[in-house]
């Protein structure tokens, strides 16, 4: 009789103990999924950014005029697209001196930056002012007559 009750006295314990586990490992699982959750929200736009290739529209080849050039935001960049009579070019629309929107001179072919009168050519290379590097250049496609750039 006594061993029965030591052994229920025992399996109470236990019950009590494994209760006590479930709700330490519970309250883990909550508080981890309270940091995960709110990081994993934070990154998944820029994980969808990247898996979907940044190929983006920015309108119709008849848009932009030859030696004309349209300056579009992609996902929070600036960015200048210049077309020649061959092909489209796009370049990052933020001089590489201090930051200052670039401009595309159709008349004289070339980037200037408005700020200090930096020139870049047509292929994004500083040519001259003040601008330390070329613009970066970024891939141009177009599809259906129309133009998508990544970015
Ligand atoms: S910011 Fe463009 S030349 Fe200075």
């Amino acid at each position: 009789m006594k061993e029965a009750d030591m052994n229920r006295s025992g399996e109470k314990e236990i019950s009590r103990r494994t209760f006590v586990d479930w709700v330490i490992k519970g309250g883990l699982l909550v508080a981890l999924a309270g940091v995960l959750y709110p990081a994993l929200s934070y990154l998944r736009p820029v994980m969808r950014r990247g898996a979907i290739s940044e190929m983006e529209e920015v309108g119709g080849v008849n848009d932009i005029p030859v030696w004309g050039g349209k300056k579009v935001i992609i996902g929070g960049s600036a960015v200048l697209i210049i077309r020649t009579p061959d092909a489209f070019k796009a370049f990052s629309a933020v001089c590489t001196h201090l930051g200052c929107l670039v401009d595309w001179d159709g008349q004289k072919r070339e980037i200037i930056c408005p700020c200090h009168a930096g020139i870049f050519d047509l292929n994004g290379r500083n040519i001259s002012g003040p601008p330390p590097r070329p613009l970066p250049v970024y891939t141009v496609s177009v599809i259906n007559n129309k133009i998508f750039v990544k970015v």
